[in-house]
């Protein structure tokens, strides 16, 4: 892993030092950690939120900061993975949601918000149709599998680093629980390859899934290019092309796809649209949406104790109606785009191997200077390095995720961007001599 001409020790001394000084600032939550090994496998009940020596603890969050157990302060710029765009305790959701909780909770009946909800969300993205979940992985799995039924074939063609949810994995080739459609897994941004993949298995593809930006893959954009040669190939060889929107809807008022003009027949969606409550959706063409429509004779069948929950309906309806307007979404999307300029003007001007990816509100820190259009050139970097900046950052103030993806929520202002960009102005400076070595050819 890792291919700096620098030697080892100095990153490796530098490692555990900071982890050292990690675990001596952190005792309750190391308590804590050990006292839910008791429990949970690891002490751990959502993987990506484990991390050796052991992961910190919050106890809580208001706007865009948090406080771990140990009363440490933390600006958050993970944002819950895209999720938590509105902040803590929003005071639009927070009274949305009491609303919905004098009103009640789980009717086991239709209600009163329910279509409002998917009215805005249709509007807002260009929906025929859509249908509600309760994560991004079931709208995912929902969507694929409505694809395969719809066009009659059994091929669902991925892309190696993408990510649909916790059964549909496609980091390092793929997961052992990932479930077993009959895949083809294609190289990301590579259109040639992907255009003779779609070709070799035209007569049975039945979808081609694919995040226009890959998220947790590492905030790398698909280009231009490779978006339209998709929906092209799939539109020539009847297969239905599904936009894994989940956490790239939040980059511009119409979702990522409206910025490169294209047209999925699917879209999924997740994370933030439901207000910071659990949620998942699917949507776009009527002809498709509408094998669900229980009118029907041979309707779909489409279940979910909580596709309808009041309190998602709530909280979703307030923050895309009233708190993530368009205008807003253009805005916090220029807030990201001037702090990641910020952030790689800085790393130019040191030289070092490290840069900022992604677009907009979303964005990676990589260990490379080299460019990055694929997952296979940002695990050339040296991750070890990777590991070092976050864990710098966290003793900075800077809340982050372990593999260095950074959100901003609408909360986060000027002084919060200010404060990250000396943040990691300081590690260039302190880790200068890790960052200045040149990456083998
Ligand atoms: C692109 C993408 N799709 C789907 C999912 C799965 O969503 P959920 O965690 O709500 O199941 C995620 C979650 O990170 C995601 O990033």
């Amino acid at each position: 892993m890792g291919r700096t001409a620098f030697g080892n020790t100095e990153i490796d001394t530098a490692l555990r030092d900071a982890k050292e000084a990690y675990t001596a600032r952190n005792p309750q939550s190391l308590a804590r950690y050990v006292d839910a090994l008791g429990a949970m496998p690891g002490g751990n009940t959502r993987t990506v939120l484990h991390y050796a020596p052991f992961p910190l603890a919050m106890a809580r969050a208001e706007g865009c900061r948090l406080w771990d157990m140990d009363g440490q302060e933390y600006v958050d710029f993970l944002g819950e993975y895209t999720a938590g765009i509105y902040g803590h305790s929003h005071p639009v959701i927070r009274a949305a949601l009491d609303r919905a909780l004098d009103g009640g909770i789980s009717f086991g009946a239709s209600n009163t918000t329910e279509a409002t909800f998917a009215r805005a969300i249709c509007d807002r993205f260009g929906l025929e149709r859509v249908r509600l979940t309760n994560s991004g992985t079931e709208a995912n799995l929902l969507a694929i599998t409505a694809a395969t039924i719809f066009a009659k074939r059994r091929k669902v063609m991925v892309f190696e680093g993408g990510y649909h949810g916790a059964v549909l994995g496609f980091a390092g080739g793929g997961s052992p629980v990932n479930v077993p459609f009959d895949y083809v897994v294609a190289p990301y941004n590579d259109v040639e390859t992907t255009r003779a993949l779609i070709a070799t298995h035209a007569a049975d593809l039945a979808v081609v899934i694919l995040e226009p930006m890959l998220g947790s893959g590492g905030c790398i954009a698909a280009t231009p290019a490779f978006l339209r040669t998709i929906r092209e190939e799939t539109t020539r060889v009847g297969a239905i092309m599904i936009l894994d929107e989940v956490m790239t809807s939040r980059l511009a008022p119409g979702g990522l796809q409206s910025v490169r003009g294209i047209v999925p027949d699917l879209t999924t969606f997740g994370k933030y649209i439901g207000g910071g409550m659990s949620f998942g959706a699917f949507g776009g063409r009527a002809d498709i949406l509408d094998m669900f429509d229980p009118r029907r004779a041979n309707a779909l069948p489409h279940a979910g104790t909580f596709n309808n929950n009041v309190l998602t309906m709530a909280a979703g309806l307030a923050g895309l109606t009233q708190i993530y307007t368009p205008e807003a979404a253009v805005a916090l999307n220029a807030r990201g785009d001037a702090l990641r300029e910020r952030l790689n003007a800085a790393c130019r001007a040191t030289g070092a191997m490290l840069q900022f990816t992604g677009i907009g509100s979303m964005l990676a820190v990589h260990t490379t200077r080299r460019p990055i259009a694929t997952p296979a050139d940002a695990a050339a970097g040296d991750q070890r390095l990777k590991e070092l900046f976050f864990f710098d950052m966290l003793a900075a103030g800077i809340w982050l995720a372990r593999r260095g993806m950074m959100t901003l929520c609408l909360p986060i202002g000027d002084a919060e961007c200010d404060k990250l960009v000396a943040a990691v102005e300081a590690f260039l400076a302190s880790r200068a001599s890790l960052l200045a070595a040149p990456e083998a050819a």
